[in-house]
């Protein structure tokens, strides 16, 4: 007969195994929520990264990397140098002092070789150097320091929104009401109250923080959600860009592994049932312009080996999607934060809430928000903003930064907030979507006129560029669109941001300019592909070549 001591010892065996089956369910359940591709799997990407070798195309193979036949190779080659030759006599200065202050500014070096897929990268860099400096801003357009007028479609990085000459004078005037006080810190300019009861009403939340950068913002509302449920996992969605915080960079990029982050498919059923399910979840952070390429990183054209880049925005579905998150996050108290630093006042005058009508719990700002300087800011609801308890006080949340609430930040800010109220900046949001989605419209069917293989897809005045040619030579578009006098940000065509200052007459010289440079493209051979190439047999034959590198290391790819 079995003792008592060996009921007990199945009791426990049963309780451990009972808890181990309850485990492995939660932790499939996860597994399942997660994106199929590798930005879907961070420290799978990491692992893969770590070991893709270096190699690069030389003077031959880079122009038939593809197999392309003989005469089309000599047509590469024949625009190729003419590309050189313009480049060569437009941009000589612009291109000197980039090449004077390449060696000792680590971001200019990354940015250069991060441009075009790295096979192709030393070739092109020596033939095409893309100048790093501009003299002026006037209307729409950058000026370099040759004097080459380009229409700016860099947005710079999203701040430009309502064009640089708004900015400019932003910038003055808040020199001239910040003057009397100076940079002093700690002590606040006034103008600080006006602000804060802008910024309470646009958001609809409670209580306003004030940071240096996008990225600051995002870390204070990450930590301030852990802080208040007492648990410890963020969650974001697969490809969104949060800065490059540790926590919100959890693969490529970040040297360590970021164990408190999830990283789930967005729009998806799965996502919904972990939230639904877990305990240990503080927040989940949304990066709304993930809804013009859902589960997908930042499409830059160092990544363009392919046609690969999709996108296409759904109003619709993704305010529907951001409704059913907001009801699991209400269910099971987890702290929904819109990440609005780049859409907010880009998309509607209220920013995402109001485009897709659904409240979060605590939205960051920056960009534009500072009038033309660093910002980041960070409201929420009371609650959740607190950074100390009452009953308990030596346990704080502390957030404090030497900069922030800086009086010249604060009254350039303030012009930008003010200006949001002017008659002429509100009439921009009128009809905004019907704009720019006409204006991509009519580029497309352009575009779709000629049979050229390339598209715009786009989230109001955020565009990105679509192929449809499944070639290896994509990349080299944006080296046409700078040619033809567009400016473009270092990561090419994948991001095209125009300032709502856009009129039609310059926004048609665009247009003029992008299916010249897409005639350009095709005129010279780069779109052609073999006849049964697909997207994945470029991919596949990509992964040999990286496989043959790797473990023959000092094989040469061409003479
Ligand atoms: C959505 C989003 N969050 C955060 C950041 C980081 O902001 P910053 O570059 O000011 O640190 C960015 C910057 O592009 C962004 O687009």
């Amino acid at each position: 007969m079995d003792s008592p001591t060996t009921f007990a010892l199945y009791g426990i065996g049963a309780a451990a195994a009972a808890a181990l089956v309850v485990k492995l369910k939660a932790r499939l359940e996860l597994s399942r929520a997660k994106h199929r591709s590798l930005a879907g799997h961070a420290r799978l990407a990491r692992r893969v990264a770590a070991v893709v070798p270096y190699y690069e195309y030389g003077p031959t193979e880079f122009f038939c990397s593809d197999d392309a036949p003989q005469d089309l190779v000599a047509r590469r080659r024949a625009g190729f140098a003419r590309l050189t030759d313009l480049y060569r006599t437009r941009f000589p200065r612009t291109a000197a002092l980039t090449a004077q202050v390449k060696e000792a500014i680590s971001d200019l070096q990354f940015t250069e070789a991060y441009r075009v897929p790295f096979q192709y990268g030393r070739f092109v860099r020596e033939h095409l150097p893309v100048g790093a400096f501009v003299a002026s801003s006037s209307g729409v357009t950058l000026t370099d320091l040759d004097g080459n007028r380009f229409y700016d479609l860099t947005g710079s990085y999203g701040v430009n929104l309502l064009g640089n000459d708004f900015y400019k004078e932003c910038l003055e005037a808040g020199l001239t009401q910040a003057r009397e006080l100076g940079p002093v810190l700690g002590p606040y300019h006034p103008v600080i109250a006006e602000n804060v009861r802008r910024l309470r009403e646009i958001s609809g939340l409670d209580e306003v923080s004030f940071h240096m950068s996008g990225t600051e913002a995002v870390m204070q509302a990450v930590r301030l959600a852990r802080y208040h449920t007492g648990r410890r996992r963020v969650v974001r969605f697969c490809g969104a860009y949060h800065g490059w915080w540790g926590d919100v960079q959890p693969g490529i990029g970040n040297p360590l592994p970021a164990r408190d982050t999830y990283t789930l498919k967005e729009m998806s059923e799965e996502t919904l049932h972990v939230l639904r399910t877990r305990r240990d979840i503080a927040c989940v952070l949304v990066n709304p312009l993930q809804a013009l390429h859902p589960n997908a990183g930042p499409p830059a054209d160092s990544s363009l080996v392919d046609a690969g880049h999709n996108a296409r925005f759904d109003r619709a579905a993704y305010a529907d999607w951001l409704t059913r998150l907001r009801v699991v996050c209400s269910e099971r108290n987890i702290v929904l934060i819109f990440d609005e630093i780049f859409v907010g006042f880009r998309i509607a005058a209220g920013g995402a809430q109001e485009y897709f009508g659904v409240k979060a719990d605590i939205v960051t700002y920056g960009k534009t928000l500072g009038g033309g300087l660093p910002i980041g800011v960070v409201c929420g609801r009371k609650d959740l903003m607190k950074r100390f308890r009452d009953d308990r006080p030596a346990d704080v949340c502390f957030a404090r930064g030497t900069f922030n609430s800086h009086p010249y930040v604060m009254t350039a800010m303030h012009e930008f907030l003010t200006a949001l109220g002017r008659q002429d900046v509100r009439a921009l949001y009128h009809g905004l979507d019907e704009r720019w989605n006409g204006r991509a419209d009519s580029l497309n069917r352009r575009l779709g006129d000629e049979n050229l293989p390339v598209r715009v897809a786009n989230l109001s005045s955020i565009w990105t560029i679509c192929y449809a040619a499944p070639s290896r030579y994509n990349w080299m578009f944006q080296y046409y669109l700078r040619a033809e006098g567009l400016a473009l940000s270092w990561i090419g065509t994948g991001r095209l941001i125009f300032s709502l200052n856009y009129g039609e007459a310059d926004f048609a010289a665009v247009a003029d300019r992008f299916v010249a440079a897409a005639r350009g493209m095709r005129h010279d051979g780069w779109f052609w592909t073999p006849a049964d190439a697909t997207n994945k047999s470029i991919r596949r034959r990509i992964l040999r070549e990286m496989i043959v590198h790797r473990l023959f290391p000092h094989f040469q790819t061409s003479p």
